[in-house]
């Protein structure tokens, strides 16, 4: 018959001993139908009675139908079956048939009626709720888990652990409820619970299962660092907070103000964002960590140089010109180059250029020095994304110090001296050789400065904008008693010095003319940001 739910097990676990027919049990559960058997034969019967036999039978229905059933909700049908309608939980008991025919047969049944489970209460604690609902456990941390369901009879209870990547475990039954803790958290035991709840009659069976998620917060502080982005060149500031599950969320704001800058780890910021000295402060969240954010901050600042302004390489020998960067950050990017106005052509590395950079200090080392090739003025120019600066070293090539040629040059010199001297005294009227010998007192070389000048003069007009790049730190620091005569002319000073040998002189008269005539251009170029 349609709907009607029975679970007849006839001879089962309960056996009767004495009885003819061993004892069926019939289950039924709450709210359906059932009908129990009378005995086990089928076809007509003789008169059947049915009794509910609890301390004492009670009449439920007979097949003499003038005696009515006890209820409508009994009846009998084909073979002196009992049907019973809407069965409640009290229905629960033992049933007998009696059948009349020739001689009076009993026959006993076993209902059992059975209900549930209809709900189950999962209680996992101490967990957070992420906001699609999915619970989450601190690594480390203490985790209860409670499962309690109701049914009759009481269900039994079982927990089920599914990781990531394994089968289903069974953690242990029991009946009604069921309870267990993992003390210490771990990844491994990030995964699915199930509980569930089966009725041991009807295998009616409910289950819960809850996702748990195992979350660690990362172990250390972040750190804020500046750098070049790979593809573009431009400035990336990095904010590194690793270690953490889930990956925390990150926040680039300016300082001071706190303009948002972006939201990723990795933050790209355009040139026109930048300017020496900005600060940028990094707030990371992760959904353990400390509430308001762990932060760190990161200032940007252009290069600073410090480098000896003077070398001196003798003719076949060696030198290294030093240029040592600071406060630059993010890193600066080191060149050498002879001409700054051909920015593009930095000094490539070759089998008489070395090139060498140990952090932010870089060398270039010429091999094999010769005076026409190699003397003049090297660039150390630094850039980072805030700035660009150079600085300049003057390199002066000279002849090996040779005992015999000193002494036949300064011989030589003395006597073209005197002849030239004479010369000059035979030519010209003694009294300007008087006037002549005052003005240039000191500077004895004159003519050979002159010649030199004119030339250095041409180089420092191409050079002009270059040259006012020049200034750096280290040469402001050694700005000490200059001659106060050395003014306009500094720069013939300056050849004068070369010529002579005399590089103290020279150094002195490069300050005086890059502080006196190209200082404010100086400054200008000093603040230049990068350019684009
Ligand atoms: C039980 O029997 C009644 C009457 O035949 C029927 O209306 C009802 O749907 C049945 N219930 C179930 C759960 O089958
Ligand atoms: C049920 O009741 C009948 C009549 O009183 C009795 O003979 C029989 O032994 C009872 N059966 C059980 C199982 O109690
Ligand atoms: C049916 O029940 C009535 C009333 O109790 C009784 O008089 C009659 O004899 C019964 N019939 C049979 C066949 O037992
Ligand atoms: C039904 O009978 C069984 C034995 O056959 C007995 O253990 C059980 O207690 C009885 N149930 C009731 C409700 O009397
Ligand atoms: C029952 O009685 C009828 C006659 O009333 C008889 O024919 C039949 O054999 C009997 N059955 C048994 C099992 O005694
Ligand atoms: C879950 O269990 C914890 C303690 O084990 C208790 O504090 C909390 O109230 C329970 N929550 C529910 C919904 O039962
Ligand atoms: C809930 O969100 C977490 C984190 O985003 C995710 O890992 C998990 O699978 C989500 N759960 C569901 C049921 O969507
Ligand atoms: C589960 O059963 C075990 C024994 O099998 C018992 O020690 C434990 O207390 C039970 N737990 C619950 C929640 O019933
Ligand atoms: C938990 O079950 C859901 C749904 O089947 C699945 O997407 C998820 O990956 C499972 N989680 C783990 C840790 O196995
Ligand atoms: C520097 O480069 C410019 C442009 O090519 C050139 O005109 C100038 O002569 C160069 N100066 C030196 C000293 O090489
Ligand atoms: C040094 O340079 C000169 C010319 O500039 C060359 O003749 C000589 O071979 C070079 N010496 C070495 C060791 O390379």
């Amino acid at each position: 018959m349609a709907g009607l739910r029975v679970l007849l097990c006839l001879g089962a676990l309960l056996a009767r001993q004495g009885s003819a027919d061993s004892e069926a049990v019939a289950i039924g559960e709450v709210h359906e139908n059932v009908t129990l058997r009378c005995g086990s034969l089928s076809g007509s019967r003789g008169l059947v009675t049915w009794y509910r036999n609890d301390s004492e039978p009670a009449f439920l229905v007979s097949s003499n139908s003038s005696l009515p059933p006890a209820a409508p909700r009994f009846s009998l049908e084909d073979a002196g079956a009992l049907r019973i309608e809407a069965l409640r939980l009290e229905d629960d008991g033992n049933y007998t048939c009696r059948e009349v025919l020739n001689e009076t047969h009993w026959f006993p049944v076993q209902l059992r009626v059975t209900s549930g489970p209809a709900h189950i209460d999962v209680n996992i604690s101490a967990t957070g709720t992420l906001p699609n609902g999915t619970l989450y456990a601190a690594r480390g941390s203490q985790v209860d888990f409670s499962c309690c369901s109701a049914a009759q009879p009481p269900p039994e209870v079982e927990w089920w652990i599914q990781t990531h990547s394994s089968v289903s475990e069974s953690l242990g039954k029991n009946l009604s409820a069921n309870s267990f803790t993992l003390m210490l958290m771990s990844k491994n035991l990030q995964g699915n619970y199930t509980c569930s709840a089966t009725n041991v009659l009807s295998r009616r069976q409910r289950k819960v299962t809850t996702e748990l998620l195992v979350y660690w917060p990362p172990p250390s502080a972040p750190q804020c660092s500046a750098g070049l982005s790979p593809e573009s060149a431009n400035l990336e500031l990095t904010c590194n907070w690793d270690g953490g599950y889930p990956d925390p969320t990150f926040l680039w704001t300016e300082e001071p103000g706190g303009v948002v800058v972006g939201n990723s780890k990795l933050q790209t910021l355009s040139p026109s964002q930048l300017s020496e000295g900005k600060k940028f402060k990094c707030v990371g969240s992760h959904i353990l960590g400390p509430e308001s954010g762990a932060s760190c901050v990161v200032q940007i600042s252009s290069p600073l140089l410090a480098s000896r302004p003077m070398k001196t390489c003798l003719v076949g020998g060696d030198v290294t010109l030093t240029c040592q960067v600071e406060g630059a950050n993010p890193p600066a990017r080191i060149q050498w180059l002879r001409n700054l106005t051909q920015p593009e052509t930095a000094i490539q590395p070759s089998s008489r250029y070395v090139i060498t950079q140990q952090g932010q200090s870089s060398s270039l080392t010429i091999h094999n020095c010769s005076q026409d090739q190699d003397g003049g003025f090297y660039f150390c120019r630094a850039e980072n994304p805030v700035g660009v600066r150079a600085a300049d070293i003057w390199l002066s090539v000279k002849e090996p110090l040779n005992v015999g040629g000193i002494v036949g040059t300064v011989v030589s010199l003395l006597l073209l001296g005197l002849a030239i001297v004479s010369g000059l005294m035979l030519y010209y009227s003694p009294a300007f050789c008087w006037k002549a010998g005052s003005t240039l007192r000191g500077q004895d070389m004159g003519d050979v400065m002159v010649l030199v000048d004119s030339e250095e003069e041409e180089e420092e007009e191409e050079n002009k904008g270059a040259l006012a790049e020049v200034v750096g730190q280290e040469t402001r620091e050694t700005e000490e008693e200059l001659p106060k005569e050395i003014g306009k002319h500094g720069h013939i000073h300056r050849v004068t010095a070369l010529v002579n040998g005399n590089l103290d002189r020279m150094g002195n008269g490069l300050q005086e003319f890059q502080d006196d005539s190209d200082g404010q251009q100086s400054d200008i170029v000093e603040e230049e940001d990068k350019p684009v």
